[in-house]
């Protein structure tokens, strides 16, 4: 099966236990927010969890809360990502932003729902004894907090209006927190279930989610917006520090390159079971959405 179809078929899984798992709640308009914003993505974070997994000999059943539980997490920071007060989008994944289509209110409750329905997720006993779900818990909410995704997000917003331009440094910092660590969290996932060690992936996973956001940063640029299902062109005006604005195009896309070169590099000790994984990275600097 080649990548593409695996990622269609992992983020029809992702879906079905993220519905699954809103089933029978509240007929109330947060929950139908969730709902709406747990839809479509590319699902490549869930991905890494069940090929994290698979590498490690588990089956997708073994893993597929996790997968869902890091799809949820960020699915809340996209609907927080979108609000006025933050990157103020009124499109994403091709349809209008929550607050958009319900208003602020609902879009900071669907988020603050979104977000622990992770951590409910990562309780199911599916996932294993208690010990590896507790280690889940805490590493997703250290990924996914104010040393993780939330620090990185305020030092987006703060960059904004920064007197000085940010060094190559604080940009890699910044996205390594914004969109690095809930892409390692993922890529490390399948080995904490598995109890084996999750180093090699942890090398992967951070030279790809630095590409990750690098590419997404390209698109902004020269994407197309009826295939990213988001506005494009908005991240100079609005004074994003990224490699673009530092480097420009050309060396950002030099610069994903080579990382993704480095990611490849890290997979060596698993051989031939790393092709999935290897083929994701070179999506990560090659997709158009
Ligand atoms: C968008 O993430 C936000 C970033 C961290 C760059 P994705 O590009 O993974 O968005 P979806 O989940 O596919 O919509
Ligand atoms: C968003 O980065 C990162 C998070 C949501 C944590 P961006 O602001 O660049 O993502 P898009 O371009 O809106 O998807
Ligand atoms: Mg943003
Ligand atoms: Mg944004
Ligand atoms: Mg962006």
């Amino acid at each position: 099966m080649n990548f593409s179809d695996v990622l269609t078929r992992d983020a029809a899984a992702i879906e079905t236990r993220l519905m699954g798992a809103l089933q029978g709640r509240a007929d109330q308009p947060v929950v139908h927010a969730m709902r709406y914003a747990l839809r479509g993505g590319k699902r490549l974070r869930g991905f890494l969890v069940l090929e994290g997994a698979r590498m490690h000999g588990l089956t997708d059943a073994q893993a597929i809360s996790a997968a869902a539980a890091v799809e949820a997490l960020h699915a809340y920071s996209l609907v927080h990502d979108d609000m006025p007060c933050m990157d103020d989008d009124d499109l994403r994944r091709g349809q209008p932003t929550v607050h958009v289509k319900w208003d602020e209110a609902t879009a900071v409750l669907a988020g603050d729902a979104l977000q622990t329905l992770a951590f409910e997720l990562l309780a199911d006993p599916v996932l294993g004894s208690g010990d590896v779900r507790i280690a889940l818990v805490a590493s997703l909410a250290r990924a996914s907090g104010a040393e993780g995704m939330v620090l990185g997000q305020a030092l987006d917003i703060a960059a904004e209006t920064s007197a000085v331009p940010l060094t190559l440094e604080q940009i890699t910092e910044l996205q390594a927190g914004k969109t690095g660590a809930l892409i390692r969290w993922s890529a490390e996932a399948g080995a904490v279930l598995a109890g084996a060690d999750p180093a090699p992936l942890a090398g992967y996973a951070t030279a790809l989610g630095l590409a990750f956001q690098i590419w997404d940063d390209v698109l902004d640029v020269e994407g197309d917006v009826t295939k990213t299902g988001k506005r494009l062109q908005k991240d100079a005006e609005a004074g994003k520090a990224t490699f673009v604005s530092l480097l420009g195009l050309e060396a950002a896309k030099a610069r994903a390159a080579a990382l993704i070169a480095e990611a490849e590099a890290y997979l060596s000790p698993y051989g031939d079971r790393a092709a999935n994984l290897i083929a994701c990275a070179r999506f990560v600097i090659s997709r158009e959405s």
